[in-house]
Formats: structure tokens, sequence, C-alpha cells
């Protein structure tokens, strides 16, 4: 599918967001954990979340999606079958990395596997801490998927241990803390800093022991003490994803005369670091009606376009918007002065490699920008437009197509059916405030 995207109109009226990519993952792997029946509104449902929930349906889950609605019958983690075929995870590095830590605690054996694009990305961060704590796991030759666990004797318990990540991750932080339902002391984690927290959040809503502080030097830790019963079925209402949200707030910040509003959207202080960013290029972004939903904070952001100046992110900002730096992209194309980012050599090892992919696809479109090991430099000024290619992306094509709606020309964006993969709304959200998008199947 193409995605043809035409400059025009200014943006206005009210938008929602889908659900959390990030705590619709874990909703529906912590209710397959749990011991009876849980019950999920406002889940995402897209490419990455499917893939998770198909890899429970082969672990002896049972769910249902109805809409938005997700409702999960389960015998309990130390309960699932050995799944009889390996566990496709698609694109879901998510699926993959939260996986492999609770079959390490299930005990069963499993094989874990996905599409090129994920097998490239690597799994020695999980891999080598799992198999400290006993669990009998192994990756292929290069360090990545797909990822062979085999079954662990009955009875025996896995290593209680601590563990320090060199480089923030939620998805590691996470794989460590679920096998550690299944260890004979507590685990520990600790990273350099505060990744997203909705695992800490939610095992603590689900009755979990879980100690969490700040050291000295700033690093984060968190201590998990196993349990040793069934956890409980989980039952809430998953905000709107901030990573989806960061597409429409630039797209309304750059598109001028353009004023939206969306509402509900989760604003996790370990998430908000675009927020921050943009705010400090000039963003004239408003929260209103704060509340909380889930044990996260939710509110409705109204957003204004504004004139932008260029921005600087570095540091433990990155942290804080580590899936945002393509929409930063698409508001730095349109700041005045030149915009850098480092300390985010992390970017390499996503989706795809979202230093060298974005740099060469904004050139494509005119831009003047450069690569960095860590990071990357966009020149503010006009666009030109053109064809783009996302590099199986998801987060790729939704930046470039944002970064179209004020170009000087339209933008193609080839392969655009990757944007169902976390934001399977994105075109209508868009045309439904106005802007003129065409899709070419
Ligand atoms: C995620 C954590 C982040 C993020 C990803 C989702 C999660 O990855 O980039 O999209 O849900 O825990 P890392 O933990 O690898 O930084």
């Amino acid at each position: 599918m193409k995605l043809i995207v035409y400059p025009g109109a200014p943006l206005r009226g009210e938008a929602q967001v889908p659900g959390d990519k990030s705590i619709s993952h874990r909703a529906a792997l912590f209710a397959a954990m749990a011991q009876g029946e849980s019950l999920i509104d406002n889940f995402l449902d897209s490419g990455v979340t499917r893939a998770m929930l198909n890899a429970l349906s082969a672990l002896g889950v049972t769910w249902q999606l109805d809409g938005t609605r997700l409702q999960v019958r389960s015998p309990g983690w130390n309960h699932w079958q050995p799944p009889a075929v390996p566990l496709f995870c698609g694109n879901s590095a998510t699926t993959l990395r939260l996986l492999a830590g609770a079959l390490a605690a299930a005990g069963i054996p499993a094989v874990l596997d996905g599409s090129p694009g994920l097998r490239r990305r690597p799994m020695e961060r999980i891999v080598e801490p799992l198999r400290a704590m006993g669990v009998p796991i192994a990756a292929a030759d290069g360090g990545g998927a797909p990822l062979h666990l085999d079954a662990r004797p009955a009875g025996a318990l896995l290593r209680g241990m601590k563990h320090t990540l060199p480089v923030a991750s939620a998805q590691v932080k996470t794989c460590l803390l679920l096998a550690g339902l299944a260890a004979d002391a507590p685990v520990e984690v600790i990273e350099p800093t505060l990744s997203r927290d909705h695992t800490e959040r939610m095992f603590k809503g689900m009755g979990i022991a879980l100690e969490v502080s700040r050291l000295p030097d700033g690093s984060a830790r968190v201590c998990l003490h196993p349990p040793g019963h069934p956890i409980p079925p989980l039952h809430g209402t998953i905000p709107g994803d901030i990573s989806a949200a960061a597409f429409l707030l630039v797209a309304a910040l750059i598109v001028p005369g353009s004023d939206v509003l969306i509402r509900g959207v989760g604003l996790n202080p370990t998430r908000t670091g675009l927020l921050e960013a943009l705010r400090e290029m000039g963003a004239e972004i408003e929260v209103e009606n704060p509340r909380t939903v889930f044990g996260e904070p939710v509110g409705d952001l109204h957003v204004r376009a504004s004139s932008l100046w260029a921005g600087q992110v570095q540091g433990e900002r990155v942290v804080a918007m580590i899936d945002e730096f393509p929409a930063f992209a698409a508001a730095a194309l349109y700041a005045q002065g030149i915009s850098t980012v480092h300390d985010a050599q992390e970017l390499r090892y996503k989706e795809s490699d979202r230093i060298a992919a974005l740099v060469q696809e904004v050139r494509a479109l005119g831009a003047a920008a450069e690569e960095h090991p860590d990071g990357f430099t966009i020149h503010g000024g006009s666009l030109k437009g053109g064809t783009v290619n996302p590099h199986g992306d998801h987060r790729l094509a939704m930046a470039l197509a944002v970064a179209g709606l004020a170009a000087s020309q339209a933008v193609t964006i080839e392969q655009a059916e990757i944007i169902a993969e976390s934001f399977p709304a994105f075109v209508s959200t868009l045309q439904g405030l106005g802007a003129h998008l065409e899709v070419i199947p």
C-alpha cells in the first residue's frame, strides 16, 4: 500500500489515539500469567499486539477481543502448556523479550522467533541474565532470535539475582522481573536511568511485592519479591498511547492554523520526553483534565500550531522519548535552526536503524541532515516532498507522513501498511482532523 500525503488545510478538532502499545502488551501477558478471568478495556488491536495474543493462544490461554475490550481466561503461568509450534513474534521485540521472561518462569520448552527484522535485533541483553538465573535458553548464532528454551526440572526454581543493565531498557527489565516470579530469592534490576515503569505500576496493582528506588548516582533500582502464589486477574482501562499521539501533536504544531485536542493520553513521566523537548522548542501544548487511569497519569492534550526553534536532545531525556525520535525529527524539519540528538545509539536497534534510516529518508525529501554514531542533526527549513521508504518501521512511516503535511509538494510513503503495527487508524484520524491523505492499495 502507498500513502500519499498532500500539504494543505489546518488540522482542527478532536482526536483519540489507540490504547498504549506497551501497556497493551503487558496487560495481555500479565492477564495470561494470572489465574482466572481478566477484563481490559481500550486494548490496542494492532499487528504487534496480535502477535502477543496469538502466542498466548499457543500456551493454552483463551482470549476474546470485542472491539477494544479484551477478555482473557488462563489457568495461570505455572499451568501453561508447551507450545506445539514456534511462537512467532512478527516484528515485535516487546512480544519476544517479554514472552521470554514469562516462559522462563513457566519453565516449559518453547521457541521464540520473528520476522527477518526481528531476528536482527540484539537478544544477548536478555539471554545472558536469564542464563545467570538458571534459565536453559540459547540464542541463534549471532545472538538473536530464534531463542530456544528448554524445560526446567519439575519443582526447580530459578535463582534470584542482581543485574545491572548497561543501557536502560523496559523490555529487558520486564523480562527479568517476569522470570523472577519463579525465583527462589528476590530479583533486583538496576538501570542507569528509569525506563518506562508500566510493569512496576501494574505489578503493584496486582499485589506483587516490589521495591522501587533511586540510587544516589541517579540510577533506578527495582527489586521483586517472588510472590509464591498465583497472581490475581487484571481489570482496567488502558490509557491512550502518547507514542501515537506524538504524530498528531507534531502534525498540529507544523501545519499553520491548526488547533487540536487529543483526548485521554497517557502522561507517565517516563514517557513524556517529547512533550518537554517540544515545549522547549516553543510548542504550545497544554494538558487539560489531568486524571489517573489504571495507575497511570492521563490527560487531554491541547495543541496549537506554533513557530518552533531548533531542539537539542541528549542525556536522560533520550530514555523518556526513546520511541519519539521520528516524530521529533518531523518537528525539527520545520524548526528554525539546527536540531541535534546525542546519546541515542539505542535508536540503531529499533524497528529499523532509526538514525541511518531517518537521515536517509528526510534527505530524500530535500532536507539537510547528518548522521552521528549516537544521534543525528537536522537543519530546519522547508521540505520539498518526494517518495520515501519507511524501512519496515511503523514510526518512521508515520513521521514521514506527518512531515509531508507541511511540505511544498506531496510526499508518497511506500509500503505504508506497516503503520498498522501500532496505529491502524492513523490515516483516518488525520483525515478526521482535515488532512488530505490518499491510500493507494
Ligand atoms: C518498550 C520499551 C522500549 C520501546 C519499545 C517498547 C516496552 O524498548 O522502544 O517500543 O514496552 O517495554 P527498550 O526497552 O528496548 O528500550
